[in-house]
């Protein structure tokens, strides 16, 4: 669960969290779906870093409408986390004091330290002309952690635009707004990439390659060519390819298929990566990364709060909330469900549930 005490809180770009720590939960950006009550919710959960849904760089850059419909975020949305540094060498310079206690048991040749962080917060956006992009980018850095380019929405309206998975295939446009990011906003910047992996691994090694070059502060790599369907098995092989390629340079985050966290732990050890994301499966139960099997009434509660101190409107709050109790529902109670026209029949139908709201 997520740590409250304030005490120590250190903040670190998202790239530094997942090089220099264990474990770490990663929610997807999601269009529709990964808006501020939801991100917040997860962050109880023990997801460290999250993404905003993909946003258009040019209508953002352009519209103060759309940057008021598109984004929002608040002072508590990332939560705090006492996290384990993974393995290190003896060799390095923290002292004796910074071990944890048992630490003396370990093997000698390594030591690793807890230390309290905040979550990290990262935009994705959809781009493929550097400029708007990178103007983007410079209205939005002071309320996030990073930016995020989408290279993997398969819509032929985003192919047709140039953005999403069009980038796949044109690794040098990637390069372009990458460095786009970067010159604007200085090298230090974080700017990652999500990407999917291609049925040719030479040309995600490609891709790789040149994201690396632009300078990219970490990778994202959704396990599915852009022409599969979400339905069909990720490859975690393909993704542990791409982790091989950005070794010792980047880390890298896993997306695909994580449903639980058994799931969550094979997906760790099959491919390397420092990071895994989950979308559907956090959708279905935000708790997932804290061991739960579905979602946790504490879970329901948390969330009918944020949205109605957020003000989620009610299309949105009464999609999540389905999502949440789709395992437990038959069919009958699928259907009334989908009936329920306001916030108050929604609070109503949990409350007879015996979901206890303490409204
Ligand atoms: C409702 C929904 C919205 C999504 N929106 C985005 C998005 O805005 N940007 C993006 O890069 N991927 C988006 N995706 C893809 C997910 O981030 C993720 O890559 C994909 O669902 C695979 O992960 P999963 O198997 O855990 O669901 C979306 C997926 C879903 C289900």
């Amino acid at each position: 669960m997520q740590d409250s005490n304030p005490v120590e809180l250190e903040i670190l770009p998202p790239h530094e969290i997942l090089d220099t720590f264990e474990n770490i939960n990663v929610a997807a950006p999601m269009v529709r779906f990964s808006k501020l009550p939801f991100r917040e919710l997860v962050s109880l959960y023990d997801v460290q870093v999250t993404h905003t849904p993909m946003i258009l760089a040019t209508e953002f850059s352009r519209s103060s409408t759309a940057r008021t419909l598109d984004f929002s975020t608040s002072l508590t949305e990332r939560g705090s986390f006492l996290l384990n540094e993974r393995m290190r060498s003896s060799s390095s310079n923290s002292s004796d004091n910074d071990l944890l206690e048992g630490e003396s048991d370990r093997p000698t040749g390594s030591r690793r330290r807890q230390r309290r962080i905040r979550g990290s917060l990262i935009a994705q956006f959809a781009a493929s002309d550097p400029k708007p992009f990178a103007d983007a980018c410079e209205l939005i850095y002071p309320y996030v952690d990073g930016v995020d380019l989408n290279c993997g929405c398969p819509q032929s309206w985003a192919f047709q635009e140039h953005i999403g998975s069009w980038l796949l295939g044109h690794p040098e446009r990637v390069r372009d707004l990458v460095r786009a990011a970067k010159d604007r906003l200085g090298f230090s910047y974080p700017v990652s990439v999500k990407i999917r992996v291609d049925p040719d691994l030479q040309r995600t090694h490609q891709l790789v390659e040149t994201a690396l070059h632009a300078g990219v502060s970490h990778i994202t790599v959704h396990g599915r060519t852009k022409n599969q369907k979400s339905s069909h098995p990720v490859s975690l092989s393909s993704i542990a390819f791409a982790v091989e390629v950005a070794r010792g340079r980047v880390p890298v985050v896993a997306n695909g298929d994580a449903w639980s966290l058994p799931e969550v732990e094979t997906i760790r050890k099959t491919t390397g990566a420092q990071g895994v994301m989950s979308a559907r499966g956090l959708l279905g139960n935000p708790a997932l990364f804290s061991g739960y099997d579905e979602t946790p009434p504490s879970a329901i509660k948390e969330f009918v709060r944020l949205s109605t101190d957020y003000g989620l409107m009610f299309p949105l709050f009464h999609r999540h909330i389905g999502f949440m109790l789709e395992s437990r529902f038959n069919k009958l109670e699928r259907l009334y469900w989908n009936t329920l026209p306001s916030y108050a029949s929604v609070l109503d139908y949990l409350t007879e549930q015996g979901i206890d709201l303490d409204l």
